[in-house]
């Protein structure tokens, strides 16, 4: 094993989870609190999404999917208001988040080779120690060594709320319909056969469902420190 400058006071911190958990604030912070990398993979998923859709390639176009995400460069930079993403230099930052993408994106998240090129890149960006990765399947399957292992969940109704509010238009849609979609990404991602949303034997699970935002990255930071403790 190679070993990096800095590697032995870093770890790497894998937050999984379903979808509106609060997973993507709270990595983001913890990794501020740490001075560590947020890496958002849920984005990469985006990104091979928004690039298929425009490409006009389907899930089912299996050769086609398998050339146009090798064919992607995805490059995720932070930033004051969250992590930017590029793809072959273009900024899709704002795009990713389109209700298009996301009714999609859990399709083209369980086709094998998608996941193997963005799992590849992932395990790539976590070398070095020191980030804060979230996504469904880091703790389980990207990062199986990642120091420390954080479930994340909250009840349907609280994940739908959470969304519902951040929605400036939710003439457009309502809570009940949300609620619905939710369910219907927490099935898709719980049940394809690939690395599915799956609690890791050794993670640590908590529920937001009754925290806020701030106990939750509270509770990480001391978990994290705890563990770097025990590792010296
Ligand atoms: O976290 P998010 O809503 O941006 O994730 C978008 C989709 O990508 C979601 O349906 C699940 C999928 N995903 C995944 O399968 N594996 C990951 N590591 C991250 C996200």
């Amino acid at each position: 094993m190679v070993h990096h400058e800095g590697d032995s006071d870093r770890m790497n911190i894998a937050i999984d989870g379903p979808a509106g958990a609060g997973k993507s604030t709270v990595a983001r912070r913890v990794a501020e609190q740490l001075g560590y990398v947020y890496i958002d993979t849920g984005s990469m998923y985006r990104a091979v999404t928004l690039i298929a859709q425009r490409a006009g390639v389907s899930v089912e176009q299996l050769a086609k999917l398998a050339d146009l995400v090798k064919s992607l460069e995805i490059e995720l930079e932070p930033g004051e208001r969250g992590q930017s993403v590029f793809v072959n230099g273009e900024n899709v930052t704002a795009l990713i988040r389109s209700r298009e993408v996301t009714l999609q994106v859990s399709y083209f998240a369980a086709n094998e080779t998608v996941r193997e090129v963005l799992g590849i890149m992932q395990r790539r960006l976590a070398e070095r120690k020191g980030v804060v990765m979230d996504g469904r399947d880091i703790g389980s399957h990207v990062l199986p060594h990642a120091e420390l292992k954080i479930f994340l969940t909250a009840s349907v109704k609280e994940r739908a709320l959470r969304r519902y509010r951040e929605i400036v238009d939710s003439q457009t849609i309502t809570l009940e319909q949300l609620e619905t979609e939710i369910a219907e990404r927490d099935r898709l991602d719980e049940q394809r056969e690939i690395s599915p949303l799956v609690c890791a034997s050794d993670a640590v699970v908590l529920d937001s469902t009754s925290m806020t935002i701030d106990e939750v990255i509270h509770a990480i930071v001391k978990l994290s420190r705890t563990k770097m403790a025990e590792a010296k």
